[in-house]
């Protein structure tokens, strides 16, 4: 049966975009929704225009209280009754009470070569460290930030003279390639990691 998928996006929503145009024909998945905490994202009025159902939880009136925040997007996606949650540009952190239920469900893009550089500022830590190499990482989502088991990963070369955002630029070129790649084959069973 069609996996349904539920994609959060914070700021553009490039990787949204990439995975919800690959979704047609005999994909395993479709999108169910667009979660966004933020009204103003990008991803929100391109997922509008395509006709796919929104929701936007802003997380500013619920401070510093994480887990009510959560419980909002949990009551929000009830009624798509969601197989698959991918994280997309999504930039706020999950809680474990929110990822626990979600566990082997739940799929985040990161812009690294995980387990290098976690977090934020990516791009900048990978020139700073003189890498020679860079890249992005499709994960599982664990309790732990940008952590858990590796669906797949996409290298470019650091360049002589390159800022972080030629970088950043280079590297999001493959997040989109890497992110529909992994997620047609996650949802087909295939967890093995794939390697571009
Ligand atoms: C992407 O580079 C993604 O890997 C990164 O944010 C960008 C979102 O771009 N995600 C993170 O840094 C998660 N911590 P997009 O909105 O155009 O897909």
């Amino acid at each position: 049966m069609t996996k349904r998928v539920g994609i959060f996006v914070s700021g553009g929503g490039s990787n949204m975009r990439a995975l919800v145009e690959d979704m047609t024909g005999a994909h395993p998945a479709r999108a169910a929704v667009v979660v966004s905490n933020n009204a103003d994202s990008g991803g929100i009025a391109w997922a509008q225009s395509q006709g796919i159902a929104t929701e936007v939880i802003d997380h500013r009136p619920f401070g510093a209280d994480r887990p009510a925040f959560e419980a909002a997007i949990t009551a929000a996606l009830a009624p798509y009754a969601l197989d698959l949650i991918c994280l997309a540009g999504f930039m706020r952190v999950l809680t474990e009470g929110f990822v626990a239920p979600w566990a082997g469900r739940m799929l985040n893009i990161h812009p690294s070569l995980l387990p290098k550089y976690k977090g934020l500022h990516t791009h900048a830590r990978a020139l700073e460290a003189g890498d020679k190499e860079h890249g992005c990482t499709v994960h599982l989502v664990t309790p732990a930030l940008d952590d858990g088991p590796i669906l797949g990963q996409a290298r470019v070369p650091v360049l002589a003279g390159d800022t972080p955002d030629d970088l950043a630029a280079r590297v999001l070129k493959q997040e989109h390639r890497l992110y529909p790649a992994v997620l047609r084959r996650f949802a087909s069973g295939e967890a093995s990691p794939l390697l571009l």
